[in-house]
């Protein structure tokens, strides 16, 4: 199983407080030692748009690349891509929501406008030799428009694969409204359709149906997950957001299930605890509240005197 991490970036962007620059560094230089397989470090976004990650350029150059590790970054434009490839992004991450009203309440644009200036932004990615991966927003439902037709995510994802080269397309249930049955049927749909092209699911845990997602999905064949430290994340322009999949709940559940995720759970875990003070307020994760399966807890102060009174009364 692959985790990649979109904390830094889906997380921060949501967040009112602005998370220092050098705090931003050092903890996307804490994720890329816990065996993460690809970080969405920022937003090359407008920073009127997105204050938060109004610092993007240095964040992205001055942290530390570990092998083995991508480091993406969310490009809208052709401004956005131009930053993203003077700071040495590996991967651009194009997004387009899947429904209109949606894509035009986030991006200001119709869908065909956006896939029209994105084919625009892929060509210059691939002319600077860096990949292009394309998330579609909505893909599960839009908080406007209600259910969004499997065929037309299909349909866009064809045009990204097959007109603009995308090597991975993303599905984002952006505020929560899928769950299992559709997941699974898209999952496996899509799988039909491109074997090839890496394939990643990305949950939002609005309606607590996020890890009941994420297995239907890996039944359905997928193998491809992003998940947000400390659970924190959502779109600002969607009504009633909330946080992404929580990375270090992912983890544990895959690792108790048997999954080999790559990433060390204890690392991940040291990395949300310091995210509170960083945000200033508390955070979704239910691992960081309540410890692994098996961080025991210490008896009761006076277990040795309550097991005397219960066998007392048995003899
Ligand atoms: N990087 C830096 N600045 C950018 C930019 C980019 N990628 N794209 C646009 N801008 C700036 C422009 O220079 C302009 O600044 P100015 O007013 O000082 O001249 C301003 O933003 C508006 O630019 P415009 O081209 O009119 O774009 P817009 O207002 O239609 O905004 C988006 C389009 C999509 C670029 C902008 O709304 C945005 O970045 N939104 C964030 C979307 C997002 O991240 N959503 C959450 C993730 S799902
Ligand atoms: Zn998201």
């Amino acid at each position: 199983m692959h985790l990649q991490e979109v904390g830094t970036r889906d997380g921060l962007q949501a967040e009112a407080a602005f998370v220092p620059t050098i705090d931003k560094i050092a903890l996307v230089d804490a994720l890329s030692r816990t065996g993460l397989a690809k970080i969405e470090v920022t937003s090359f976004v407008s920073p009127q748009a997105i204050p938060a990650l109004r610092d993007a350029e240095i964040v992205m150059r001055e942290i530390e690349r570990r092998p083995g590790v991508v480091y993406s970054a969310l490009v809208p434009n052709l401004r956005g891509a131009e930053r993203a490839i003077e700071s040495r992004a590996d991967e651009f991450n194009l997004v387009m929501s899947a429904s209109e009203s949606h894509n035009l309440a986030n991006l200001r644009m119709t869908r065909e406008q956006s896939f029209a200036a994105l084919s625009e932004v892929a060509a210059l990615a691939h002319g600077a030799g860096v990949a292009v991966n394309v998330s579609l927003s909505c893909a599960f439902g839009c908080p406007m428009e209600g259910d969004v037709a499997e065929a037309g995510v299909l349909e866009w994802s064809r045009r990204f694969v097959d007109e603009i080269g995308a090597c991975g397309v993303t599905l984002c249930d952006t505020t929560g409204m899928a769950w299992p049955g559709p997941v699974a049927a898209l999952t496996r749909d899509f799988r039909e359709c491109w074997a090839d092209t890496e394939l990643t699911l990305h949950f939002h845990n609005t309606r607590g149906m996020g890890l009941a997602n994420v297995l239907a999905a890996i039944d359905a064949g997928a193998d491809r997950f992003d998940a947000s430290l400390g659970g924190i994340g959502g779109c600002p322009y969607a009504p009633g957001a909330s946080g992404n999949v929580c990375s270090e709940e992912i983890v544990h559940a895959l690792d108790l299930m048997g999954y080999d995720t790559g990433v060390d759970l204890a690392a991940l875990i040291a990395a949300a605890r310091r995210l509170p003070a960083l945000i200033g307020h508390d955070i979704p994760s239910q691992i960081v509240k309540a410890g692994r399966r098996l961080d025991l807890h210490a008896r009761p102060a006076d277990f040795d005197a309550i097991r005397e009174r219960a066998l007392a009364r048995s003899s």
